[in-house]
């Protein structure tokens, strides 16, 4: 699958084993970056043939992307089936490719597609207190505040009512 977005430089495709040595060169360079808030702890943790055997054994009923900006990976996004059809959305990008939209853009896409092609009703979304950046995507992203949880933010958003 591949996505284009509003920002023509910038897409998203499904993420899969030509990815790997791309993938991990990108977590290699972003382990602190990562880690900023306390998140993370398991991709951080990875070592190569990890990340490899998560490749070949995606998780059922998850979308995987790649965030592409002029064909090179920058970063991740990921719907998950955590109690479907609710999911849960992640995303990552690399330190340097921040300050662009770039997952803002993505979000838009990939939620404007879901919205049209899966039966997924609501998407959660996790954010470790004082992850601005993070809570400032999914502002723009249209998603509300829930509930606060031990360590984070528990934030939704319905793909089902009008936005
Ligand atoms: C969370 C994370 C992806 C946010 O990245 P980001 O670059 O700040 O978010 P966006 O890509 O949407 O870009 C928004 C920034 O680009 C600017 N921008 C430039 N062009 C833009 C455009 N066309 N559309 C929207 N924003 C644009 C915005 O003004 C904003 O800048 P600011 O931070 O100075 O206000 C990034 O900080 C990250 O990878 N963090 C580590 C992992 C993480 O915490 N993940 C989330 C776990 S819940």
């Amino acid at each position: 699958m591949e996505l284009v977005t509003a920002d023509p430089r910038l897409r998203l495709r499904t993420l899969d084993m030509a990815d790997v040595e791309d993938y991990w060169r990108l977590v290699e360079h972003n382990r602190d970056h990562l880690g900023r808030h306390g998140d993370y702890a398991e991709l951080r943790a990875a070592d190569r043939e990890m990340i490899r055997a998560g490749f070949a054994h995606p998780l059922d009923g998850e979308f995987a992307l790649g965030i592409r900006v002029d064909g090179d990976l920058v970063g991740e996004m990921v719907l998950t089936p955590v109690d479907p059809p609710r999911y849960s959305l992640g995303y990552w990008l690399d330190e340097k490719a921040v300050g662009n939209g770039y997952a803002t853009n993505a979000g838009r896409a990939l939620l404007m597609w879901a919205r049209e092609n899966t039966g997924i009703t609501d998407v959660y979304a996790g954010v470790t207190f004082g992850n601005r950046p993070s809570i400032a995507v999914l502002d723009r992203l249209g998603f509300t505040e829930v509930s606060d949880q031990d360590t984070y933010t528990r934030y939704r958003l319905s793909l089902r009512e009008p936005s």
